[in-house]
């Protein structure tokens, strides 16, 4: 451990700005993960980004917290520096974290690097998720089960949203409605009964958030949603749902990485049966 290591061990934490957006792309890339600006912007915007400076320049560490009310928060995008690991700045980050936002409840899902460091936190795995990857934009057979949403379907999905999530997402769906490839909505004689967004931040579109009142409605969302996306696709496949992984496959998906969910607090919030894939790892 080099001479600074006690100066970095107990540097301030201080909530990181759009100023500081060039220093989170150099701590990614620290850990070979990838720049995704447009992400990191809707981050900025609806979530808490905290960080640790380093003396010699740059961040130290950062991680990016986003409540849902007082009910749930998602935290993300959790990362120190290779020369600064194993002096407790992760540990310091993800409880200060979770301090800011005092939720009833804390959603992640966690590397292999992170999980050791969650449990100790007292987080607990209830699942896990495989990404999927397309090797070219898809062209799903079959009808279109949905059509895109307007401004005038806000309303109708976040009170979908609100009873499957459980936990307010305005400010995110909001934003999703204006800015994604493409949202899609299921109608059925009561109302709004399912909802999918196809949202590109790198050279693939996350399929997601998909919400809907069963699987086969969900699979149709994806398929529409894979169709109208022109580009290719990225599905995060929860194992609660092998229907998921088992479309993922007949597509010709490739299976990427793998990372546990894992939650503090109370359990999840909401009826989760509805509620298929998540916005992104950082968001729930
Ligand atoms: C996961 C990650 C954020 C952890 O950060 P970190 O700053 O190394 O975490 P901490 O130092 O708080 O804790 C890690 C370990 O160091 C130990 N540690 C803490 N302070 C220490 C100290 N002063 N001296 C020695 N070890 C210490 C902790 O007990 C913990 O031990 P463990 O590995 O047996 O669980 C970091 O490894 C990382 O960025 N990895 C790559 C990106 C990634 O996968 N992020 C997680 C996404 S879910």
């Amino acid at each position: 451990m080099s001479s600074d290591a006690p100066a970095i061990s107990t540097a301030p934490i201080r909530r990181l700005t759009l100023d500081d957006l060039q220093g989170c792309f150099l701590l990614a890339t620290d850990r070979d993960w990838p720049v995704e600006e447009k992400k990191w912007h809707l981050l900025f915007e609806i979530g808490s980004v905290y960080g640790i400076d380093d003396p010699d320049g740059g961040l130290a560490g950062m991680v990016v917290c986003t409540p849902y009310g007082r009910e749930l928060s998602a935290i993300g995008m959790m990362v120190v520096a290779k020369r600064h690991e194993r002096r407790g700045l992760g540990g310091r980050l993800m409880r200060h974290a979770m301090e800011q936002s005092g939720t009833a409840t804390t959603w992640l899902t966690a590397t292999a690097f992170g999980q050791p460091l969650y449990e100790k936190l007292g987080f607990r795995i209830i699942s896990q998720i495989t990404t999927y990857l397309s090797e070219a934009h898809l062209l799903p057979q079959g009808d279109l089960v949905s059509r895109q949403a307007t401004q005038a379907d806000l309303p109708a999905i976040l009170e979908l949203d609100r009873a499957a999530f459980g936990a307010p997402r305005a400010e995110l769906l909001t934003r999703l409605l204006a800015r994604a490839e493409a949202f899609r909505v299921i109608d059925s004689a009561g109302g709004i009964t399912g909802f999918g967004a196809s949202w590109q931040t790198t050279e693939f579109a996350c399929l997601s958030p998909v919400v809907a009142e069963d699987m086969d409605a969900a699979l149709g969302l994806l398929s529409d949603l894979a169709r109208v996306t022109p580009c290719r696709v990225r599905i995060d496949a929860d194992h609660r749902f092998p229907r998921l992984h088992a479309w993922a496959e007949a597509h010709g998906l490739q299976k990427g990485f793998q990372n546990a969910v894992m939650i503090h607090g109370e359990p999840l919030p909401g009826d989760r049966a509805r509620v298929f894939t998540p916005t992104m790892m950082a968001l729930g």
